[in-house]
C-alpha cells in the first residue's frame, strides 16, 4: 500500500506520555500518523524510533510550537500544501507551567498553548477536515473549577499555575463546543476527553515532594495507556460516528453542567479567537 492509501491521523504532543501511546496505537490500527512535536533530543529520538519500527509510509513528523502563532501558521501551511485530508486530529499537547510565562504576543502561556494554539491549529486545518473527520481535544477535570477573567488571554496580576491551567482548559472547552456546533452540518465531529490523573511528566509539582510522589503517588494513578484509551475510542470507534460536542471520560459522555454550557464569557473568548484568526 502507498502512504496515501492509509487513513491519516495527526497527534500533537506526540512525544509526551499519553501522546506516545496515541501514536503507536493509531499506527498499529492502520493509520498513517503525523507526529507533531517541538524539536528536542527527546522528541526526535521518539520520531526516529517510530520511523525505524513502522517506516516512512506510516510515520511523518510536523514540528510545531503551540506557544507561537508563527509556528502554528507555518505548520498549517505545510500541511495544507502536502495533505489532501485529515481523518483524525488529536489535540493532545498541553502544559502545566512552573513559573509565570507570557508568549511573544503577550498572552499568558497556558492560555496560548492549551487553548488558543490548538484551536487556531484546528480552525486553520478546516480545508483538510471532510465529512467523517474527527477532532479529539484533551481537556481536564480542572475545567469545572476554572474561571475566565475579562482580560483573557492576557496574564493576571497575581499568578497561580493551577488557576491558569484551569482557565485555559475551560476556555478550550468553550471553543471546542463552538467548533462542534459550527461543523456539525459538515459531518465533522469535535469531542473532548478528560484522561483522568495519569502518570506522565505534566503532573510534576516541581518541588522537593516530587521524588516522594514518584514512589507513593504515581503507582496509584492511571498508566499512559489508560490515559490514552478514551481519546482512541473517540478517534476510531464506529459507535462514535457522527457524535459531536461531548466531553468523555472512561469511554462515557459526561454531563456538562449548564453553568459551563452557558458560560458568560464564552462569546468573548470566541470573539477573541476569531479576531486572532482573522489577523493570520
Ligand atoms: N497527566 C495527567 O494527569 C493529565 C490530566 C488531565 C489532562 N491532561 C492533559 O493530557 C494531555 C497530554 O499530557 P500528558 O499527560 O501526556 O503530559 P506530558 O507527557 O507532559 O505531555 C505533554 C505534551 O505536550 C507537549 N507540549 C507542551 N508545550 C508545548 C508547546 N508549547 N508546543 C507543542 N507541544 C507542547 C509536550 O512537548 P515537550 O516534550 O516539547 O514539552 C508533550 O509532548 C495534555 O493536554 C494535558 O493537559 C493530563
Amino acid at each position: 500500500m502507498k502512504a496515501n492509501d492509509f487513513p491519516v491521523a495527526l497527534v500533537t504532543g506526540a512525544n509526551g506520555g499519553i501522546g506516545r501511546i496515541l501514536c503507536t496505537t493509531l499506527i498499529q490500527s492502520g493509520y498513517r500518523v503525523i507526529l507533531s512535536f517541538r524539536k528536542s533530543d527527546r522528541s526526535l529520538a521518539f520520531y526516529n524510533q517510530m520511523l525505524q519500527e513502522y517506516g516512512r509510509e506510516r510515520v511523518e513528523s510536523l514540528e510545531m510550537d503551540l506557544s507561537s502563532v508563527t509556528s502554528i501558521k507555518k505548520a498549517t501551511q505545510y500541511l495544507l500544501q502536502k495533505e489532501t485530508r485529515l481523518d483524525v486530529l488529536i489535540n493532545n499537547a498541553g502544559m502545566l507551567g512552573n513559573k509565570r510565562e507570557n508568549t511573544n504576543e503577550g498572552y499568558e502561556m497556558h492560555n496560548m498553548v492549551n487553548c488558543l494554539g490548538p484551536t487556531l491549529f484546528t480552525y486553520m486545518l478546516r480545508p483538510l477536515l471532510k465529512p467523517g473527520s474527527r477532532v479529539v481535544t484533551t481537556v481536564s477535570v480542572v475545567l469545572y473549577y476554572g474561571s475566565i477573567p475579562d482580560f483573557f488571554p492576557y496574564p493576571p496580576i497575581r499568578y497561580n499555575r493551577f488557576r491558569q491551567y484551569a482557565c485555559s482548559k475551560l476556555a478550550l472547552t468553550l471553543l471546542c463546543l463552538r467548533l462542534s456546533e459550527l461543523w456539525e452540518k459538515d459531518g465533522i465531529t469535535v469531542n473532548m476527553v478528560d484522561p483522568g490523573v495519569v502518570d506522565t511528566p505534566i503532573i510534576n509539582i516541581h518541588k522537593w515532594i516530587d521524588p516522594l510522589a514518584d514512589v507513593l503517588f504515581r503507582p496509584l494513578i492511571r498508566t499512559p495507556e489508560q490515559g490514552a484509551a478514551t481519546s482512541l475510542y473517540l478517534a476510531t470507534h464506529t459507535a462514535l460516528e457522527g457524535v459531536t460536542g461531548g466531553i468523555y471520560k472512561d469511554m462515557t459522555v459526561c454531563n456538562l453542567p449548564e453553568r459551563i454550557r452557558s458560560y458568560q464569557q464564552a462569546d468573548n473568548v470566541w470573539r477573541f479567537f476569531l479576531d486572532l484568526h482573522s489577523k493570520q
